[in-house]
């Protein structure tokens, strides 16, 4: 057995499962913010990961990317429905975004859940060299940190939720909050996007846990647990580098000819998810039309909804919902060979998702509750001129970093409009000033930065529990 000194362990592979058929094996990531922010770091990294490579049943050998190694894992049909659509899907990703939609609790799943994370503690407590450090994602596995304590304790162990972690009261909602807790906190540094995460948890340790500390340090059972935020990033060089590209530069003026040369573009790119707005942002665009503050012959919406979840329900029916409102709105106001929106529900590779930002006047991300967005950021980096406006959630993590874009409460439709005229009608150097702030602001905190920053404070962990008596 091949080990490593450092381990990721997350439910996903980076990859599509077809990739690796013939044993050749293309990195093609699959959409979502953690695969988009480890791929960066991971790639040129002496690493193993561990994870799901997506599909039901055994898991293939797969070769390794550059140096990382992958360590596929397999889920059953059983294991797909009870730890990954319904503990982590249905339960904790609902009440981790504020239960925007309602969270199910369910007791046979919870026995899954925590089966496949001992499984995954297992496996990656097999591939780590003695004394590495063991970095797990995100609240699949919310209870690896304190399993892999128990099999490895000479390792360090991070954690990282890319998600929100929700105020006390509603994490108090969960049947089984105490053992999620203490499974988070078995790491030595348990890393969030925001700082009031961090606030949060604190609280529920003293709470549930009978530990102390503060929002810096929990002591808890003898140890210390240190938290804080990290808030993640994106490649910003890798952003830089494609929108340079002669394909990409090409594409965009393609795409602009298409969608009419003389329109402005509204974009949006998204996983198709309940907690990204989408109903929200159509519902604000749809009333500017039907109030004709917007016109077709002007505007364009381009929407891009990469399916997701698609065997969860709640998933199932908001593709529904979406499509028959983005029917109704071509039906009542496109015009022959001119429709009000262009709905994508597919994926789309890098190049042709950076040509996209590349399109856009507006971009309208608009999440009820979300982690970070990385889309955001994206956008931003691949803009090759000041050109361009950001409408962005106050509830998106990014809202906290890019502080110069049009912001907005999703949830107040009428300031949606409003919002969306504004960035409509702004001039050329009010939104060339936001764009350059956003833009420094990026460059100096890339995905490189939030790794480096994340892995020395792990580092550090360990170096203080060398010095503790
Ligand atoms: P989430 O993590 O909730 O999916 P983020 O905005 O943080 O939201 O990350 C989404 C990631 O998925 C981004 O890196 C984005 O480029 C990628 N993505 C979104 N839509 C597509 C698509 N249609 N095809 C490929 N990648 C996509
Ligand atoms: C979010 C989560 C990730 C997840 C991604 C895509 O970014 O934080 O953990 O991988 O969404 O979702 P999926 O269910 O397809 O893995």
């Amino acid at each position: 057995m091949r080990q490593s000194s450092l381990v990721v362990v997350a439910n996903r592979l980076p990859l599509d499962d077809n990739a690796a058929m013939d044993g050749a094996c293309e990195w093609r990531r699959s959409p979502g913010g953690l695969s988009s922010a480890l791929h960066a770091i991971l790639e040129q990294t002496p690493a193993t990961w561990v994870g799901w490579g997506g599909s039901i049943g055994g898991a293939r050998e797969l070769p390794d990317i550059g140096s990382l190694r992958l360590r596929p894992m397999a889920l059953s049909e059983d294991e797909m429905r009870g730890y990954y659509e319904g503990f982590a899907n249905s339960t904790l990703w609902p009440l981790y975004h504020d239960a925007v939609e309602q969270p199910v609790f369910d007791r046979g799943w919870w026995e899954t859940y925590r089966t496949v994370n001992q499984r995954f503690a297992e496996a990656a407590a097999e591939v780590a060299e003695p004394g590495a450090a063991i970095w797990v994602q995100d609240y699949h596995l919310q209870l690896v940190p304190q399993l892999l304590r128990e099999l490895r304790p000479d390792v360090r162990i991070g954690f990282f939720l890319h998600v929100p972690f929700p105020p006390p009261e509603l994490f108090m909602q969960l049947p089984r909050r105490v053992e999620l807790l203490r499974g988070m906190l078995g790491a030595d540094l348990v890393g969030f996007q925001r700082p009031q995460a961090a606030h949060n948890v604190a609280q529920l340790a003293t709470k549930l846990l009978g530990g102390h500390g503060g929002d810096e340090e929990i002591m808890l059972d003898g140890r210390t647990i240190r938290t804080g935020a990290f808030p993640v990033s994106i490649d910003v060089a890798e952003m830089r580098s494609l929108s340079a590209r002669p394909y990409v530069v090409n594409q965009a003026r393609q795409l602009r000819r298409d969608l009419g040369t003389h329109k402005r573009v509204l974009l949006s790119v998204d996983r198709l998810d309940y907690t990204k707005g989408i109903e929200h942002r159509l519902t604000a665009y749809s009333e500017l039309l039907r109030d004709g503050r917007v016109k077709v012959r002007d505007v364009v919406m381009v929407q891009v909804a990469v399916p997701s979840r698609e065997r969860v329900e709640s998933y199932r029916s908001l593709r529904d919902r979406i499509e028959g409102e983005v029917g109704r709105i071509n039906g009542e106001y496109g015009r022959v060979g001119e429709p009000a929106i262009h709905y994508l529900n597919q994926p789309f590779d890098r190049a042709d998702l950076t040509a996209l930002y590349q399109t856009a006047d507006v971009m309208v991300v608009t999440p009820l509750r979300d982690g970070m967005n990385l889309v955001a950021k994206e956008f931003v980096a691949a803009r090759r001129d000041d050109t361009g406006a950001l409408v962005l959630s106050e509830f998106a993590g990014a809202a906290a970093e890019l502080e110069d874009a049009f912001l907005v409460n999703p949830h107040d439709v009428d300031g949606l409009k409003e919002t969306l005229l504004r960035a409509l009608a702004a001039d050329a150097s009010e939104l060339s000033a936001r764009m350059k702030a956003m833009r420094a602001h990026i460059t100096s905190h890339d995905i490189h930065a939030w790794a480096r920053a994340y892995l020395t404070a792990l580092d550090e962990t360990g170096r203080l529990a060398q010095h503790l008596p």
